[in-house]
């Protein structure tokens, strides 16, 4: 293999640009001609491939965003927009691909290797941490951090007023950034998609707060909850009972943004090396991971077909320290 692209798909998640910088590097460290593909699959297919090279990657790594710019990409779920994509590599003499992204992006990944035989390792990145496979994605413990400052100035103001605070965090199917921020910033309450909401429950458990002193709490939503937005929620508790004075706040996609945090950039770092070295190898259809702070490899299809879920026991966590 002399040739390898890079790409990045789906919602972006803080550390893609380390990622790509470890890919491109690490391509170059090997003596391979890197391609970097512009707006994901979308630019795959147009043909928006430059070539890239260690010094077009320096004063990322502490960058939100995609240098690479990232789309959600219809036509690739069709064959023929897979066919176009993969002449296209074809042009560039282009033998394996990076994809970073979910699991969206991967299926697109297994399409293409298995009708075009184009060697493909996916990178885990989205803050939702919801990717089989592996124990944390890139993007996620950003996201996390941005999520625990902001309830932690939320809880400054609800306790200056004693209100209720709804705080609504990113996770459409996942409860993941919601039960973990929760945790860190001693939220009395957290909705997540996972467990079925009750609203009676949660005015009671207000209340009950109230009876031992709580002056004021925060209710952490995730956005997917059953019960609804953060929006829905408060306005079935504030109807129903006497914490009318409650305000909500939406973080969403700030979430999204913002300069990586450690964590996140050394664990693009290494993935980055993992999956070049991956292709090297001749491996392919395969995603690299961690796991139990080894660098792994698994089948693309574990990204969507075993969910990470949150461990369950953090829920009782949250619980017993609400008190
Ligand atoms: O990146 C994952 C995620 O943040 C989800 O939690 C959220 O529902 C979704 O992306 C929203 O993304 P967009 O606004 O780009 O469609």
């Amino acid at each position: 293999m002399k040739r390898i692209g890079v790409l990045t798909s789906g919602g972006d998640s803080p550390g893609m640009n380390a990622a790509i910088r470890a890919v491109v590097r690490t391509g170059t460290y090997h003596g391979l001609e890197v391609f970097g593909i512009k707006r994901g699959y979308q630019g795959l297919i147009e043909g928006d491939i430059d070539v890239m090279g260690p010094r077009s990657v320096s004063d990322i790594i502490n960058r939100g965003g995609t240098i690479l710019h990232s789309a959600r990409c219809k036509p690739f779920y069709e064959p023929a927009g897979r066919a176009q994509g993969a002449a296209q590599l074809g042009k560039h003499g282009i033998e394996g691909i990076v994809v970073i992204g979910g699991d969206g992006s991967y299926r697109g990944a297994q399409a293409l290797h298995a009708e075009h035989g184009v060697g493909c390792i996916g990178l885990p990145g989205t803050i939702d941490n919801d990717i089989g496979g592996t124990e944390y994605t890139i993007g996620f413990d950003t996201a996390l951090n941005t999520a625990m400052d902001a309830i932690d100035r939320l809880r400054d103001t609800a306790a200056a007023h004693d209100r209720v605070f709804f705080v609504e965090v990113m996770g459409r199917h996942s409860g993941y950034i919601a039960m973990l921020s929760g945790i860190a910033g001693g939220a009395e309450e957290i909705l997540v998609p996972e467990e079925p909401t009750d609203v009676n429950g949660l005015i009671e458990a207000l209340r009950n707060g109230r009876q031992r002193g709580k002056k004021s709490a925060i209710v952490v939503v995730a956005e997917g909850d059953d019960a609804g937005h953060a929006i829905d929620v408060a306005q079935k508790v504030t109807e129903v009972s006497e914490f009318t004075d409650a305000r909500v706040t939406v973080i969403g996609h700030l979430q999204r943004g913002g300069s990586p945090t450690a964590f996140d950039r050394v664990l693009a770092s290494r993935m980055g090396v993992h999956a070049v070295e991956a292709l090297l190898q001749g491996e392919t259809g395969k995603m690299a991971g961690i796991d139990n702070q080894n660098m792994v490899l698994r089948p693309l299809a574990e990204a969507w077909e075993c969910r990470t879920q949150f461990d369950p026991r953090l829920l009782r966590v949250a619980r017993v320290l609400s008190v």
